[in-house]
């Protein structure tokens, strides 16, 4: 293989840049071209090419977002969308991808391989940790941290005011983020959609928390909760039926997107640059790239969209002692 291009697709998250910095400096060792694709899928159907060399990437593993941009393309979902972007990958001589993305951005490389035999390879990039086959996708332990920070200052407040406070997280459909960080953040409740508190549990725990002698609380509610209540119907259903809380909402939103990468992203994301391009160079391809018990590890991309990224269930239990 001598020319490898590079893509980050669907939401952005900390460590992408990284992850980019690593491929095109993998490529450069193994003396291979590599080429960027902007905007994710949509730049590879209007050929947003860039050459891209070892110094290309300088001064970018600590920045958050990322510099090749990224996009949910639509177009690339027809089967006219796709054909284009063979064309323009074919004239620039590029042989396989690796795209750093979540399962959305997956399912289109997976397609594409399918319909053109074209070597790609993925890198999971997103926050919010949903991906089966590795432990760790990029961007969720800065996510943690950002999400672990904001909630100290709640806390501070919360505490001032003795108010009680629902803070959203994001996660999608997964409770990842709202289970660790409401962990790390000593949550008094954790509202994730795979464990159904249900609203009765809920009042009474807060209930048996105000007779303990508590006189604040936060509960992180997973954006993608099944309770059956926003959060904001949420504060609503617990000021009617404990008129002495004073209780207020905060939603996170995307602020837990952005950042510097935390330490623990940039080295993940490094290794799985690596190890992206030399699976390429060593014949393996159809595959995502992950981190399984602190080794680098291969899952078929089939694999990694079907497979189910389960909640730890040694944390839920540590969450319920934790918040006795
Ligand atoms: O997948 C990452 C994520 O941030 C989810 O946590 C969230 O549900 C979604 O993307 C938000 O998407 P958008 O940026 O399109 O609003």
């Amino acid at each position: 293989v001598k020319k490898i291009a590079v893509l980050t697709s669907g939401g952005d998250s900390p460590g992408m840049n990284a992850a980019l910095r690593s491929v095109v400096r993998t490529c450069a060792y193994y003396h291979v071209q590599c080429v960027g694709i902007y905007r994710g899928y949509q730049g590879m159907i209007e050929g947003d090419f860039k050459e891209l060399n070892a110094r290309s990437v300088n001064n970018i593993v600590n920045k958050g977002g990322t510099i090749l941009k990224s996009a949910r393309s639509q177009e690339f979902r027809t089967t006219e969308g796709r054909e284009k972007a063979h064309e323009n990958l074919k004239e620039h001589g590029i042989e396989a991808f690796v795209v750093i993305g979540g399962d959305g951005s997956f399912t289109g490389a997976m397609i594409f391989n399918e319909e053109y035999g074209f070597p790609v390879m993925g890198i999971p990039g997103t926050i919010d940790n949903d991906i089966y086959g590795t432990n760790f996708t990029l961007g969720f332990d800065t996510a943690l941290n950002t999400v672990v920070e904001a909630i100290d200052k709640i806390r501070d407040t919360a505490s001032s005011h003795n108010r009680l406070f629902f803070v959203e997280v994001m996660g999608r459909d997964v409770g990842h983020i709202a289970l660790n960080a409401g962990v790390g953040a000593g949550a008094e409740e954790i509202l994730i959609p795979e464990e159904d508190l249900g609203l009765g549990r809920l009042l009474e725990s807060l209930k048996r928390s105000k007779l303990s002698g508590k006189s604040s609380s936060i509960v992180v509610v997973a954006e993608g909760d099944k309770i059956g209540k926003n959060v904001f119907e949420l504060k609503e259903y617990v000021e009617e039926n404990m008129p002495d809380y004073d209780v207020r909402v905060s939603v996170l939103g995307h602020m837990q997107r952005g950042g510097s990468p935390s330490c623990f992203d940039r080295v993940l994301a490094s290794r799985m640059g690596v190890k992206a391009v030399e699976s390429i160079l060593e014949g393996k391809t159809n595959y995502m790239v992950g981190v399984v018990n602190n080794k680098m590890a291969l899952t078929p991309l089939e694999k990694a969209i079907k497979g189910h990224s389960s909640i730890d269930t040694e944390l839920l239990r540590v969450s319920d002692i934790m918040t006795t």
